[in-house]
């Protein structure tokens, strides 16, 4: 259980230790080691198990909590712990520092604190040499990927570009990555992939009050391809269910559960396109050689650079480069558009249309085309990759379209 964060926690209250409990069991990356009632018998528990982190309830019993975590400090000087109290003042805050605690939590517990804490506890624990533990999966991860995927006009590929990107990503063994369908009401991701969802984002946004992590994962369907797949609402009248901030919550904790998402989003620039924006990492604005896509494009990237840190996110994808049907060059598009056109896509209308009707990704349907190793190269060098694992004689071709 290399990417495992193994916690254990002690909490002489039923009614408290239950919640804290079922919350934990809810993040993937976290394993319960230990679970103990008694204060007095916790350094034994401690002592055996070896956890990486230890949560303290600090209520039953004040005095007895901060004398353990004196004791685990002195015994355990790396072990991080986590104070959790319902008293959340000041004072309380303070003692349950100075007697060693490196977090503390107000009870009864968020799970977006406890897993932002988590993920403190566990970088600070690596900073200090003591973990060595990689960084894939849940709540200790640091470096999860979102890619919002913005089209410059309606049929510019974004859904295709979206769903292959996904499912390039999700063929690296050591990832786990989940597409959103944000284009509300006429997203066909789950079309793209031959998905028949049980739960929706509707569904998500109607349970956000009670969202864990456990519910969120159940609410995503996963595709063969190792894909998971968060659809937009069945029902057009569900979409006034979703507000931005219910998907600025939903997306954080897919971040603390996935290690890349991507999100289809709407050509509508709705609020809740920027919050997806605003919450990624990167923006691939998708274009075409074709004056309305590229004066689209000018105008976008003119409303994101007013906002900070917005437009240095945004990179700009031509698809469907080599079509016959367009008269403008890449150059002439690069001189309107003011910035590097960071990815080319070939057209290829055989391979994306035949994916699309058959429900497939292109790298079940047309593995080998140029269109989809155009796709594994722009997943790889999203992710850092070395562009050599792009193959070189598609990554020529592509700039032989000039
Ligand atoms: N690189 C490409 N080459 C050829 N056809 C493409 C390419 N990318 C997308 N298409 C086609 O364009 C159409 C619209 O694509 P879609 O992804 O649904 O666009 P959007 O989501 O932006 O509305 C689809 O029929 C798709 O097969
Ligand atoms: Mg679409």
């Amino acid at each position: 259980m290399k990417d495992v964060q193994r916690i254990a926690i002690v909490d002489p209250s039923d009614s408290t230790r239950e919640p804290l409990r079922n919350l934990l069991l809810g993040v993937e990356a976290v394993w319960l080691e230990a679970e103990c009632s008694r204060y007095e018998f916790f350094i034994d528990v401690a002592r055996q198990s070896c956890p990486d982190t230890v949560v303290i309830a600090l209520d039953s019993d004040h005095h007895k909590a901060f004398q353990l975590i004196q004791q685990l400090t002195v015994e355990f000087p790396h072990m991080p712990i986590l104070a959790v109290s319902a008293r959340g003042d000041g004072q309380s805050i303070l003692q349950a520092l100075r007697a060693g605690a490196k977090e503390f939590l107000t009870a009864p517990v968020v799970l977006e604190e406890l897993l932002l804490a988590l993920q403190r506890l566990r970088a600070n624990r690596t900073s200090s040499g003591n973990d060595t533990n990689g960084v894939l999966n849940g709540a200790a991860r640091t470096d999860s990927l979102v890619i919002s995927v913005i089209g410059s006009k309606g049929g510019v590929g974004c859904t295709s570009l979206a769903v292959n990107l996904g499912c390039c990503i999700a063929q690296d063994p050591r990832y786990n990555a989940a597409l959103v369908d944000l284009d509300l009401a006429l997203g066909d991701a789950d079309v793209a992939l031959d998905l028949i969802p049980d739960y929706t984002l509707a569904d998500v946004a109607m349970n956000v009050d009670r969202l864990d992590m456990q519910f969120l994962r159940r609410s995503l369907c996963k595709h063969e391809s190792g894909l998971s797949l968060l659809p937009h609402p069945v029902q057009m009248e569900d979409i006034a269910l979703i507000h931005d901030e219910h998907l600025g919550r939903v997306i954080g904790l897919l971040r603390a559960s996935y290690s890349h998402l991507v999100f289809d989003l709407s050509k509508r620039f709705t609020p809740t396109d920027l919050t997806a924006v605003r919450m990624s990492d990167i923006v691939l604005l998708v274009a075409q050689l074709e004056l309305t896509s590229l004066r689209n494009v000018v105008r976008m990237l003119h409303t994101m650079d007013k906002e900070e840190g917005l437009g240095e996110k945004v990179k700009v994808v031509m698809n469907r480069v080599g079509a016959e049907d367009s008269d403008i060059t890449l150059e002439k598009a690069q001189d309107t558009i003011g910035k590097p056109i960071y990815w080319q896509v070939p057209n290829d209308y055989k391979s994306m249309l035949g994916a699309r009707n058959s429900g497939v990704p292109l790298l079940i349907h047309a593995p080998k085309s140029r269109v989809h190793q155009s796709l594994v190269g722009l997943a790889n060098a999203l992710c850092g990759k070395a562009p050599t694992e792009a193959p070189k004689k598609e990554r020529r071709g592509f700039f032989s379209f000039r």
